[in-house]
């Protein structure tokens, strides 16, 4: 925080594609430095002055590399106007977390004293963090008189924003205030008096391009700034306006999982038809069996039914096939004492027989007239028990027998489908499955199948195909949400439309800085979202965001959070994030335990070289070895922006952050991504 006895800091941001290659054009700086030590030397140091082209991406990093470094005051100079290259309140506007129409007003009330075209400038200003944003037009001298109106007001607004104690400062009243700033309240603004300026002149770039804001000449400020409840012309602002700090510290990996566990919902319950559908499902309930299997006495084998035990005559001699049992539905009437009935194996007893004979213990005797069936068998043996060759009703599954847990899965391999069929239980609560959306974002952006060749500065996006089959390959549903532009509030579109869709967010970024810079703002801002972190000490995928946005549930309507990641923008750290932070999520959301890949040991086929700085998740190949062990291979470059190295990778290789290398023959861990393939 500024102490009064201390100076505060601007930084002095230029806004022009001309001054950008050719600084000696400029002639903003010495004019804003003017102003500087004309009116507020003593109070004002200028820790920064710098050029940038008029791109929203520079401004964005500009500014917020300026505030990182804690700078009071930010002035940029240029762009405001309604010129096609004009971007800078576009890339302010969403940095901006407390908005000061304020300013505004008595910037443009300066200028109109001086010119109607000053009503061609958009400028904006608010506070980000602790630090004072203004955007001022690109002339020279309108970029001077706007600053000149407003200057003696910034150092209180600056004390204020860096936290300074407005009690204290307002003791002695409005009037004090007023003194100290110079101005006087009433019948005149602060601008035109502390601006004293009187020629008329051109102002900004736009001027000659009629969209004014239309009969708005001259509006008076009868408040100062700080005086008003906090409030927003800004259409893209969300309900949320509560301050958030995003000092995205540098997470571990362990702290980042551990902030994801935290932060991602819990699983939802939903009640599903048992159908195909089901696989991959972990169950919410434990499941009971509403009938027994089998449900009739059947025969294990093929052979003869009959009456057997105590009190039956015995079983061998020669008896009458009184009736065939198959494996069919349907009746069957009663065998009777001396009789027997031909069974197949699955085939239910008739009513009336204890056990069945093998056809091995038997011979044919007579056939019918026809000679198609036979007449009488002779059994050869009198050692038949009651319930032999027979499987009892409920002998596998007693009707009311719990046959699944809650929390067990559901999966193609392990026969958990067709136990629940055999039983016939129809319908069973599971937790609902993830949607995962994906989207990338950036204007450079084009299909990665579009027809013809790249124009200049096109790239084919990877990124988003990539992820759209690893979520289908572990099992969730993928929904491609397209390539969003970098025009102004597409993206706050489409992320409000994907809450409505889809479970979980994720995007990877463009190739440039400033997109991610964007949803930063647009989550939190617009969105009332959080991020949990926005820096992780790995490698690849130091970038990593993790964010959750407040959500109402297509379900119940009740409040629930859509998990947001946004993943580097390269699709190897694509991978290695997606496997490392979003899985974990997903079976979060799907109940599915333990979560993640597999963590196995795997034996070292080769040296690899540790990363000095950061733990790094090294793409691998693991097969299983003839020896019981199961052997890692590198797949080679690691650099992040090779897609080429991840060919065939199966396993991430955990590797600590340390000096040298972990020797051939050594025991690592390793994150099993894919399925175990082939022998070594
Ligand atoms: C299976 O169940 C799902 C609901 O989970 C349903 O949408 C689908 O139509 C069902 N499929 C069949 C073949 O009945």
């Amino acid at each position: 925080m500024a102490s009064p006895q201390s100076k505060l800091t601007a930084a002095i941001l230029i806004i022009s594609e001309t001054a950008s290659k050719d600084p000696s054009t400029d002639k903003c700086i010495p004019a804003l430095s003017q102003v500087f030590s004309d009116l507020g030397s003593s109070n004002w140091h200028i820790s920064t002055t710098s050029i940038i082209p008029d791109s929203i991406s520079a401004i964005q990093l500009a500014i917020l590399k300026a505030c990182d470094e804690g700078v009071n005051l930010i002035i940029t100079s240029g762009g405001t106007g309604f010129a096609v290259k004009d971007v800078t309140p576009e890339a302010v506007g969403p940095l901006i977390e407390k908005q000061a129409p304020g300013l505004v007003h008595g910037m443009l009330a300066s200028s109109l004293q001086v010119t109607p075209f000053a009503v061609m400038s958009r400028p904006v200003a608010g506070v980000r963090g602790s630090t004072l944003i203004i955007t001022l037009p690109g002339s020279p001298k309108g970029a001077k008189e706007n600053l000149e109106a407003v200057f003696k007001l910034l150092s209180h607004a600056c004390l204020q924003a860096s936290g300074g104690d407005s009690r204290q400062m307002h003791q002695g009243g409005v009037k004090k205030l007023e003194k100290e700033a110079g101005v006087g309240g009433g019948e005149t603004t602060g601008g035109e008096k502390a601006s004293g300026h009187k020629q008329a002149h051109h102002h900004g770039h736009g001027c000659g391009r009629d969209h004014g804001h239309g009969g708005h000449h001259g509006p008076k400020a009868h408040t100062a700034p700080e005086d008003r409840p906090q409030q927003s012309n800004d259409p893209s602002q969300g309900p949320s306006r509560r301050h958030r700090h995003s000092p995205y510290p540098m997470l571990s990996v362990a702290d980042a999982l551990q902030q994801i566990d935290a932060h991602t919902p819990s699983p939802t319950i939903v009640t599903l038809p048992v159908n195909e559908t089901l696989v991959g499902h972990v169950l919410a309930e434990d499941i009971t069996a509403p009938e027994s299997v089998p449900a009739f006495r059947a025969s294990i084998v093929d052979g003869y039914a009959v009456i057997a035990g105590a009190d039956a005559p015995s079983t061998k001699g020669t008896f009458p096939v009184a009736m065939i049992s198959h494996a069919q539905a349907g009746e069957h009437q009663e065998l009777q004492k001396g009789q027997i009935a031909r069974i197949t194996t699955g085939a239910p007893l008739p009513p009336g027989a204890t056990s069945v004979v093998m056809v091995e213990d038997t011979l044919l005797v007579s056939k019918t007239d026809d000679g198609t069936e036979e007449k009488e068998v002779e059994i050869l043996t009198g050692d038949i028990q009651v319930g032999e060759n027979v499987r009892e009703v409920g002998s596998d599954v007693q009707a009311g027998d719990v046959i699944m847990r809650k929390g067990e899965g559901i999966s193609a391999v392990g026969g958990e489908f067709g136990l629940l069929a055999s039983v016939g239980v129809k319908q069973v609560s599971v937790y609902k499955k993830p949607v995962v959306g994906v989207l990338s974002t950036g204007d450079e952006i084009v299909n990665h199948d579009r027809e013809g060749e790249l124009r200049r500065g096109e790239v084919r996006d990877t990124n988003r195909p990539t992820l759209l089959t690893a979520i289908r390959g572990s099992d969730f549903e993928a929904v491609d949400l397209g390539i969003v532009s970098d025009k102004p509030g597409a993206l706050e579109q489409t992320l409000r439309d994907a809450t409505r869709k889809v479970d979980v967010i994720i995007t990877s970024g463009g190739v440039s800085m400033g997109e991610l810079d964007l949803l930063k703002p647009t989550l939190e801002r617009s969105l009332g979202g959080h991020i949990h972190f926005g820096r992780v000490a790995m490698k690849p995928g130091k970038p990593t965001t993790f964010a959750t946005i407040p959500t109402k549930s297509s379900l119940d309507g009740s409040r629930i959070s859509t998990v947001v990641f946004s993943l580097p923008g390269n699709p190897a750290s694509c991978v290695v994030t997606y496997h490392l932070f979003v899985l974990p999520a997903l079976h979060k959301l799907a109940g599915v335990e333990p979560r993640g890949c597999a963590r196995v040991k795997v034996l070292l086929d080769g040296d690899v070289k540790l990363d000095k700085q950061r733990d790094e998740f090294h793409r691998a190949i693991v097969k299983a070895g003839g020896d019981g062990v199961m052997h890692a291979v590198s797949t080679g470059g690691q650099r992040s922006s090779r897609i080429g190295s991840f060919k065939g990778a199966n396993a991430l290789l955990c590797l600590p952050a340390g000096e040298g290398v972990i020797k051939k023959g050594e025991m690592v861990e390793a994150l099993l991504m894919g399925k175990l393939v082939g022998d070594v």
